[in-house]
């Protein structure tokens, strides 16, 4: 890659706020307080200005992985790398002509393997801003790196974008039906329309938004389902291209010193007399599948012989199962607050991949709620475990970009880290499992990152003596 001299075309963007909830969501936004949270969140959040994109932008001023670098830097003390060094990979990012970029924004990964060791672990990234990067790794063994473009930062500039002009570029649908008639209207956490055409769901007890439009005989009572609707895909050709340059990974195991395996017999013994409740969407409901197939006693939530109960259910709207009874659609703060709780009760919440698309505000407030719950729970039982399951890298076609990109997981993330601390929770680190490991990126991920997420769930919840230290 040539060095940059004068002639890139990119305008950095002067803005960097958070998404405002757009129009068609303004109604109903954030309490005083939570906005003010939300506020001390964007720290955390913040992602560097990416480039603006005129509409005739060329795709040849846009990051190219295939000229791009990465050098790995000699050990700062001189001599021999040592296991406990810190190794820094220097990234250097060009556009298609072989220009060193001048913004930052792109959406990097990077890891450390080593195939013989069945090791790898992520590194964390630094961003200096002029299209140098930094890739950090803990030096645990001898490995080789590698270096992932997931998004060139134009395509952030996309999905930024999108989310304030389209964040109801998904939608749901709900079956309205009294005796032999029947009406289906959309539905979402917002709607463009006055009130009189709205059936208005809010959550009283979280005020949880929830509006569907009015059916035109029925009433708002009638209404029996929820489903996912569509996805309304409108961006133009040039900003689609932005999405082609999509890498996968390969390569090897997770290291996971401290964690324990833990087989069918284990699982049982581990979890006796135990109730396990798990909440969110199906990346958590794969642990639930799991523990039901590994399970000794019969095909059930529910193990007689070893007296465990292990329960899931999904979390409220937006969520983009197939239809649903509305009855069974429950709000996790409202489900938290009905639990006893108590040193045999597992809590797990896994809630991130059916808020891409909204603005930040639908996901903070959900949090919010779930966190409060979280407190109340914790104060009437101090003994219950809750876990938190984060995000995790996935494939990206274009449809999985547009509305579930890493990018909105990240920043989703960030925040769900953000919400939770300072509450005794323990993170399960998905983001990071699923990074190291050498099973391709999946929303779902294959049965062997699973069980390791799993062990370190029974890890923390039957600890070895002298073996695992809980913080
Ligand atoms: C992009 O660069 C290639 C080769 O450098 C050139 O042939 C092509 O015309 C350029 N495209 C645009 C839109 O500038
Ligand atoms: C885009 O259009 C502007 C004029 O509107 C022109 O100055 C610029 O060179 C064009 N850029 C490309 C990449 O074609
Ligand atoms: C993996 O680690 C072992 C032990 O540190 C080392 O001997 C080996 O060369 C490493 N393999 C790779 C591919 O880096
Ligand atoms: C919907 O209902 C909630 C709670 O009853 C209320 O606070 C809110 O203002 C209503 N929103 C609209 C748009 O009617
Ligand atoms: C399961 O693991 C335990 C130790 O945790 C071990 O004693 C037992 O032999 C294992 N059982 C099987 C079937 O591998």
């Amino acid at each position: 890659c040539l060095h940059g001299s004068g002639f890139a075309t990119v305008d950095p963007k002067l803005s960097t706020e958070l998404p405002k909830l757009f129009n068609i969501c303004s109604f109903n936004s954030l309490s005083p307080k939570e906005d003010y949270i939300l506020d001390g969140l964007k720290d955390a959040m913040y992602w560097p200005e990416t480039p603006t994109l005129k509409s005739n932008f060329s795709l040849n001023d846009t990051s190219d992985p295939d000229h791009s670098t990465f050098t790995i830097l000699p050990r700062s003390k001189g001599g021999n790398w040592q296991v406990g060094d810190q190794l820094r990979v220097l990234i250097r990012i060009c556009d298609f002509h072989g220009h060193t970029k001048r913004t930052g924004g792109d959406v990097l990964f990077a890891r450390l393997h080593n195939s013989t060791l069945h090791a790898g672990v992520a590194g964390h990234m630094v961003d200096h801003l002029n299209g140098f990067y930094f890739a950090v790794f803990p030096l645990l063994w001898e490995g080789s790196a590698q270096v992932t473009l997931v998004h060139p930062s134009e395509a952030v500039t996309v999905l930024h974008k999108l989310t304030q002009e389209q964040p109801d570029r998904i939608y749901f649908q709900s079956h309205f039906k009294l005796g032999s008639i029947s009406e289906t209207t959309t539905c979402n956490v917002c709607l463009n329309s006055n009130q009189q055409k709205l059936c208005n769901y809010t959550d009283i007890k979280t005020g949880e938004p929830w509006f569907c439009y009015k059916p035109k005989i029925l009433g708002c009572d009638n209404r029996m389902t929820h489903s996912k609707g569509r996805f309304r895909q409108n961006i133009n050709p040039m900003e689609e291209k932005l999405f082609q340059s999509m890498v996968n990974t390969d390569l090897s195991d997770l290291h996971m010193f401290m964690v324990h395996q833990f087989n069918s017999t284990a699982i049982s013994l581990c979890l006796k007399g135990k109730s396990i409740h798990i909440y969110g969407d199906s990346t958590v409901r794969q642990w639930y599948e799991y523990l039901i197939s590994h399970s000794s006693g019969p095909l059930l939530a529910l193990d007689y012989v070893n007296n465990i109960l292990v329960t899931f259910r999904s979390h409220g709207p937006p969520i983009r199962f197939g239809s649903s009874l509305v009855s069974q659609l429950q709000y996790i703060a409202n489900e938290l607050d009905r639990l006893p709780g108590g040193e045999n009760t597992v809590v797990v919440i896994g809630i991130w991949a059916h808020f891409s698309t909204f603005p930040i505000e639908v996901y903070v407030r959900r949090l919010l709620n779930i966190r409060e719950a979280v407190v109340r729970l914790l104060t009437r039982a101090p003994g219950t475990l809750v876990f938190l399951r984060t995000a995790n890298p996935k494939e990206m076609t274009l449809y999985e970009a547009l509305t579930n990109s890493d990018w909105f997981s990240l920043q989703r993330d960030k925040a769900l880290r953000e919400i939770f601390k300072g509450v005794n929770v323990k993170l399960v680190d998905a983001w990071d499992m699923v990074l190291a490991h050498h099973l391709p990126h999946k929303l779902h991920p294959q049965s062997d990152i699973i069980k390791n997420m799993l062990d370190v769930l029974l890890s923390y919840v039957c600890p070895l003596p002298g073996n695992y230290t809980r913080s």
